[in-house]
């Protein structure tokens, strides 16, 4: 695997590798990589010929600075994953790099998706995103980009981002990696205890009771109270949103319209980390 720290270096490489015809696909991340993270760069494996994997703590999408501060950076471990699933390339920026201009300034109109959901509880959080990701796009110019549906509001907002500024690059949506039990993986899992572990499952079965009763003959609220009192019911836990939403605009629904895409999204509080997960409730067939 090679690395590169600077922007002008890895330019370089792919100027050459993109005049021999080769496929690109970028996945970017923050690193503290677990098994969620080298899905994508399966998923990306039979799609591409070179796999770039940036690992970037973006400061601008941190709306706590202890957060941004706590944020695990075990870089040498990440190396080693990243070598275990033949990554071809690991950009590894510092942030003046990556922020020349201390001065930048970037607003996206994301819309409403910037305001609900995610949105409203981190302000500013996917103006961040897409600022660094659009660093990205620009600077490795990728065919393919691969996303987790793990952050399902921030691959909304990429695809709205790839439309709104007509970029040529394939969004790949990659499935969500859980634990054995159905806890979704998350670099933050490693601050909960094996209780709190447990406790957490209850995120993944109240996703799972939505999605195994939207063909009842029941108004959707009832199902969706019945899910919210598995999470309720559950010792330990703090829900901040539950909703069932259409997919695309993310807007809430209070009945499911099978010609569209919907999901279930969920965030709760367990041993004083935040955890968000969500489940596709339908799929079109077309
Ligand atoms: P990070 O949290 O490191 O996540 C990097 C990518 O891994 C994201 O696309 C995320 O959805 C995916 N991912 C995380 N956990 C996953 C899981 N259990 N299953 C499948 N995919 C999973 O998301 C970010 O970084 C940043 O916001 C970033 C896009 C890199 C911009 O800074």
């Amino acid at each position: 695997m090679e690395i590169f720290k600077t922007k002008a270096s890895l330019q370089a490489y792919l100027q050459e590798a993109r005049s021999t015809g080769q496929k690109i696909a970028l996945i970017p991340t923050m690193g503290a990589l677990h098994e969620g993270h080298l899905s994508l760069l399966n998923y990306a494996k039979p799609i591409s010929d070179i796999r770039v994997c940036s690992i970037f703590v973006n400061p601008t999408q941190f709306n706590d600075p202890k957060d941004l501060e706590k944020y695990p950076r075990p870089i040498e471990n990440d190396i080693r994953l990243l070598e275990s699933v033949d990554c071809d390339i690991l950009f590894l920026p510092s942030v003046d790099e990556m922020y020349p201009d201390k001065n930048e300034v970037w607003h996206l109109d994301l819309g409403e998706l910037d305001q609900i959901w995610e949105g409203e509880k981190r302000p500013g959080h996917f103006q961040g995103v897409t600022q660094v990701v659009y660093k990205l796009f620009t600077l490795v110019q990728p065919d393919i980009a691969c996303f987790g549906q793990k952050d399902f509001q921030q691959v909304m907002v990429i695809k709205r981002m790839i439309a709104m500024k007509d970029l040529a690059i394939q969004l790949a949506i990659c499935p969500i990696i859980r634990d054995q039990d159905g806890l979704a993986l998350s670099s933050r899992n490693a601050r909960l205890s094996e209780a709190g572990k447990r406790t957490a499952l209850a995120l993944s079965r109240s996703l799972q009771y939505v999605k195994d009763h939207i063909h009842d003959a029941i108004p959707l609220a009832e199902i969706k109270d019945k899910a919210l009192q598995i999470l309720t019911d559950t010792d330990g836990l703090s829900v901040e949103y539950f909703a069932l939403c259409e997919s695309s605009t993310l807007k809430e629904v209070d009945h499911i319209d099978f010609s569209k895409q919907h999901v279930a999204l969920v965030t709760a509080w367990v041993e004083g980390v935040r955890l968000i997960d969500n489940m596709i409730l339908n799929n079109l067939s077309n």
